[in-house]
C-alpha cells in the first residue's frame, strides 16, 4: 500500500488499516445483514478476509483506512481507495461503516471528504467514482451531497433480499470536489 498518513475530521480519524484489524469486530459487520444489504460481498471468514486486506496492503496504488472514533479510537468502519486504473488516472471509492451506532451522524461525510482529498490531492487521482445500489439509499443520498454525479444505471441489475434492484454508477472528478 502506498505510504500514508492518519488524516482527521471532527468525530473520526483515518489511519491505514492493518492486519491486526481484520478480527471478529470487522468480521461481525460483514455479516450483518443491515450493514451489508447495498453491498454484494458475502461468505467471508477470517481467514479470506486476511487475504482480502493483504492483498490489498500489498499494492502500491490502494489507500485502505481504518476509521476510527476519537472519542474511544474504536475501530468502526473502513475506506478505500481502490481498482486504480492507471492509463486512464481513476479509481474506486468503498465504504463501511460497521457499527451502526455511528450512522446518520455525519461520520461517512467525513470519511469520504478526507479520503476523497487524500485521492485527489495526495495520490493525484484524476476521478474516482462507485457503485450504489437502488436499495441503498442513505449511501446514494450520501454520494449525492459529496458531489458524484450519477453516470449511469445498470438496470434491475443486482439481487438483495429476494429483489431485483438498479446499480447506479457515480463519478466525481477532482476539479468538482469542493
Ligand atoms: C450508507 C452509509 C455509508 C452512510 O453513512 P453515514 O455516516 O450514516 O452517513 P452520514 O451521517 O454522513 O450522512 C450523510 C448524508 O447521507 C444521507 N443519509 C445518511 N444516513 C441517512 C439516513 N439514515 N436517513 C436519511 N439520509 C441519510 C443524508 O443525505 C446525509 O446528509 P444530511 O445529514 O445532511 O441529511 C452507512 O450507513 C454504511 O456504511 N452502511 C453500510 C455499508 C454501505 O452501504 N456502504 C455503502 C456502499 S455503496
Amino acid at each position: 500500500m502506498i505510504n500514508m498518513v492518519n488524516l482527521k475530521a471532527g468525530k473520526i480519524y483515518l489511519r491505514p488499516i492493518e492486519l491486526k484489524d481484520v478480527n471478529s469486530n470487522y468480521l461481525s459487520w460483514l455479516h450483518d445483514r443491515e450493514v451489508m444489504q447495498g453491498i454484494a460481498t458475502s461468505g467471508y471468514t477470517l481467514e479470506n478476509l486476511k487475504v482480502y486486506v493483504e492483498e490489498r496492503l500489498n499494492k502500491q496504488d490502494v489507500a485502505f483506512f481504518a476509521i476510527c472514533s476519537k472519542d474511544t479510537n474504536e475501530h468502526i468502519g473502513n475506506i478505500k481507495i481502490d481498482f486504480h486504473d492507471k492509463q486512464a488516472n481513476v479509481s474506486e471509492l468503498g465504504l463501511l461503516i460497521g457499527n451502526k451506532n455511528y450512522w446518520g451522524k455525519g461520520v461517512g461525510y467525513e470519511a469520504c471528504r478526507l479520503a476523497m482529498d487524500y485521492g485527489f490531492n495526495t495520490m493525484g487521482i484524476r476521478k474516482l467514482y462507485l457503485a450504489v445500489y437502488e436499495n441503498n439509499l442513505n449511501a446514494k443520498k450520501l454520494y449525492e451531497k459529496l458531489g458524484f454525479k450519477l453516470e449511469g444505471t445498470l438496470r434491475k441489475h443486482v439481487m438483495a433480499d429476494g429483489h431485483l434492484y438498479h446499480k447506479y454508477l457515480m463519478g466525481i472528478f477532482k476539479e468538482e470536489f469542493k
